[in-house]
């Protein structure tokens, strides 16, 4: 049953063999069609609607995702959690390929994405001091760490507009801001979450160092790209793991983002 769905994963393609008895939902939005259509399934006893970021068949670079409707579809099938793999850089030397950093803060580097749902009808300006849902992250890290995950569990994710890759003077002067990790997707996703009051966890992979911090010739397409397929079916085991251990029940502060805010229309 649809209305039961109440965790979201967005991810790569290789998560689709992560749920049973799946079932495929083609969804519009008034935001136009998701990435892609949306997998129903099961993991354990949750239900899980899933949805490839990039398409199935990665047609969309980052900043032409239709970040607005596929989180609109999400909530739409009754997702109130997201969990949100994707690969990143690393901007300090100690952390390397492979560490798992489950980010508490966010920068916004992206230019030309249109990040809110409320353009017109009226204010609504969502909290977003802290980013990520609290319970998440910690699920998340205390998940991956058990499971024997190099985990980071604080952060500073920055994003970047892409798709091209940062110079290395911006690299270096990431780092030197004391930010810890660049990727080009988490954002607007994760304001998008809040401002329709839902929890929102990225699982950030580390996949290589970013120019700055690296002594050769800078990160490349190819580099990520098999470093995230290398390590894809270690994340699908951790995101089936992380999904099995939210709470069924919430009680974060996500849950009252749009509290005493007098909404333009109602969410779905
Ligand atoms: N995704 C993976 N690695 C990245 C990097 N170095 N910069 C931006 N996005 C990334």
């Amino acid at each position: 049953m649809v209305n039961q769905v109440e965790i979201g994963v967005i991810g790569g393609s290789g998560f689709y063999s992560l749920l049973d008895d799946a079932e495929e939902h083609e969804l519009t939005t008034p935001y136009g069609p998701p990435s892609d259509v949306i997998t129903v399934g099961t993991i354990g006893s949750r239900r899980v609607a899933f949805i490839p970021r990039h398409g199935r068949d990665h047609r969309f670079p980052p900043h032409r995702i239709p970040y607005r409707a596929n989180m609109w579809a999400l909530r739409s099938l009754g997702v109130r959690q997201i969990i949100a793999p994707s690969a990143v850089g690393s901007l300090r030397a100690e952390y390397g390929p492979g560490v798992l950093v489950i980010p508490d803060q966010l920068v916004d580097r992206t230019s030309g994405r249109v990040q809110t749902y409320y353009d017109a009808g009226g204010a609504v300006h969502v909290p977003f001091a802290d980013p990520y849902c609290p319970t998440g992250r910690a699920v998340a890290a205390a998940t991956a760490s058990a499971a024997g995950w190099d985990t980071v569990d604080e952060g500073t994710l920055v994003v970047i507009e892409g798709p091209r890759f940062s110079t290395r003077a911006e690299s270096r002067w990431f780092s030197d801001n004391g930010w810890t990790i660049v990727g080009m997707t988490g954002h607007p996703e994760a304001v998008l979450a809040r401002e329709l009051a839902l929890c929102y966890t990225s699982l950030s992979l580390v996949t290589d160092h970013d120019a700055g911090v690296e002594a050769g010739e800078g990160v490349t397409q190819e580099e990520v790209f098999a470093f995230f397929a290398a390590n894809i079916n270690r994340m699908r085991s951790l995101v089936a793991e992380v999904v099995e251990a939210l709470p069924s029940t919430r009680s974060c502060p996500c849950v009252h983002a749009l509290d005493g805010i007098k909404l333009p229309f109602p969410l779905p």
